[in-house]
């Protein structure tokens, strides 16, 4: 079945609301606080609304943030039962220093169409390119590469693979340079990352390396609006990470999994300008008006545009 468009702006009020609340927090220095802003809001905001919801990626564990904890029911218990993604402060390295790139995030399908898993790390890629085949997790940087070359008519110095800069990707990037592929790297914020590969104007061709499971589950809802290819691989690296994972019913912890078994049915993603980036401009507030720009996607309806708002504060 499809999600009722209505939800679509009322989902871009609630990213909108919570970008604003974190808004006043850019640059201060503190990550929590800047969080802790989003996820009251996102929480208060999505209790008004009319659905059976309930929270199957959150986040929070990673970094001890505030969280919209797994598990937690929001809306008034009338109306449709979704699951629903959020990272209502993604990227908060950038919002506490006023770097480009924060945004608050959400995604929703029906309930039991979204993966649950608990936070934790995931090795990720995407491509705009969704044949079969061409692009694989379980293929070398190597042969992703010679395969996109060969799919695109293009020599490997006129691609362009976007990563987050951590030593943990040092193989990756050191191999991506032997073959000659300009790199975007990126500090942090790799649900933007992702969905570089988008459209053409953002000029990437492949983006790979690990960073956050929910980021991961969020960018592929997007993704899979857009008709791109996504495949991920959860890292469960402790024992308690381990344990977790089989008690949310993930059988196989090494399992690699398409979009399509990350997200499945129709789903709206939103995603909120906090500060401007690649994707969408920041929040911006004049008096007691605010402009947002986000990102928005619903799968049945074909819908994949950025949503100018402009509303009061309060
Ligand atoms: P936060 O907003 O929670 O700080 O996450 C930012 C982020 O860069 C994500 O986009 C990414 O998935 C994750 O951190 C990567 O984790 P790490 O910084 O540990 O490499």
């Amino acid at each position: 079945m499809a999600i009722d468009k209505k939800f679509l702006n009322q989902l871009v009020n609630v990213t909108s609301r919570a970008a604003v609340a974190s808004s006043y927090l850019v640059g201060k220095k503190d990550k929590i606080a800047a969080d802790k802003a989003a996820v009251d809001s996102m929480r208060s905001n999505l209790n008004n609304l009319d659905i059976k919801g309930q929270i199957v990626i959150g986040e929070g564990e990673l970094d001890e943030a505030p969280m919209l904890y797994i598990g937690e029911k929001l809306g008034t218990n009338k109306g449709p039962e979704f699951d629903i993604a959020v990272d209502p402060l993604e990227g908060t390295n950038f919002a506490a220093n006023n770097l480009p790139g924060a945004l608050s995030v959400i995604a929703i399908t029906e309930k039991n169409n979204l993966f649950k898993a608990p936070e934790t790390y995931m090795e990720k890629i995407s491509t705009k390119v969704n044949e079969k085949n061409v692009i694989d997790l379980d293929y070398t940087v190597k042969q992703n590469i010679s395969n996109l070359s060969d799919y695109l008519n293009k020599n490997p110095e006129n691609l362009t693979a976007c990563i987050m800069d951590r030593p943990r990707h040092k193989e990756i990037i050191d191999e991506l340079n032997k073959l000659k592929v300009n790199l975007k790297l990126i500090t942090d914020g790799d649900v933007s990352g992702a969905l570089l590969v988008t459209e053409e104007k953002y000029n990437v061709d492949i983006f790979l390396g690990t960073g956050g499971g929910p980021e991961g589950v969020l960018a592929a809802a997007a993704l899979d609006a857009f008709n791109c290819n996504f495949q991920g691989r959860f890292l469960f690296k402790t024992e308690e990470d381990k344990a977790r994972a089989k008690k949310m019913g993930i059988k196989d912890l090494t399992k690699k999994y398409e979009l399509n078994e990350i997200v499945t049915g129709d789903s709206i993603f939103c995603a909120t300008g906090i500060t401007s980036g690649d994707l969408v401009a920041g929040i911006e507030i004049q008096d007691n008006d605010f402009v947002s720009e986000t990102l928005v996607t619903h799968k049945s309806s074909g819908i994949k545009k950025v949503i100018k708002l402009k509303q009061k504060v309060k």
